[in-house]
């Protein structure tokens, strides 16, 4: 059985409390039993984390990094908060490993203010995902899977 690591940055531990109007009511254990879920729907285990510090992420990443190349990992859905507009660590840390991350954000971060509207992660993940709330999650999950079996899109 595949594990997809499912990773939250900054900011995500508040969810349920944080800007209910953006980010919706859930918490983020209701988000990991979501994913839990999703994965096991796909016959693969959700490994779900989060962590406020840039560098957690990063070394999380180099760790997927190996366990995909060890074939025991599907790849990874990441929701790095901020450090989606600011970090060209986690860009060269999902570039250097080479494993498929599919980059989620809840809310429609093309909708808000500008400095959202940059992704420093976009160019080196495999698919971007937001705007659908925490459903978004089950989808980026769905969406890993079918890459996994089809490795070219529209395939
Ligand atoms: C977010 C969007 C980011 O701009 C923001 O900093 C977050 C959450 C989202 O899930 O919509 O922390 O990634």
């Amino acid at each position: 059985m595949k594990t997809i690591l499912i990773l939250n940055g900054p900011n995500l531990n508040l969810l349920g409390t944080r800007e209910p109007a953006v980010y919706g009511s859930e918490t983020l254990a209701d988000v990991e039993a979501l994913c839990r879920a999703e994965a096991a729907r796909h016959g693969a285990t959700a490994d779900c984390r989060q962590s406020n510090h840039e560098g957690q992420l990063v070394d999380w990443i180099h760790e997927a990094g190996r366990n995909y190349a060890a074939g025991t990992l599907l790849g990874v859905v990441l929701n790095a908060g901020a450090y989606t507009h600011t970090s060209v660590a986690l860009h060269d840390a999902i570039k250097g490993t080479n494993v498929p991350v599919i980059e989620l954000h809840i809310s429609n971060v093309h909708a808000r203010e500008p400095f959202r509207h940059h992704s420093f992660l976009s160019p080196a993940a495999r698919a971007v995902m937001a705007g659908f709330g925490v459903a978004g999650y089950a989808l980026a999950i769905a969406g890993l899977v079918r890459i996994s079996e089809a490795p070219k899109p529209g395939v």
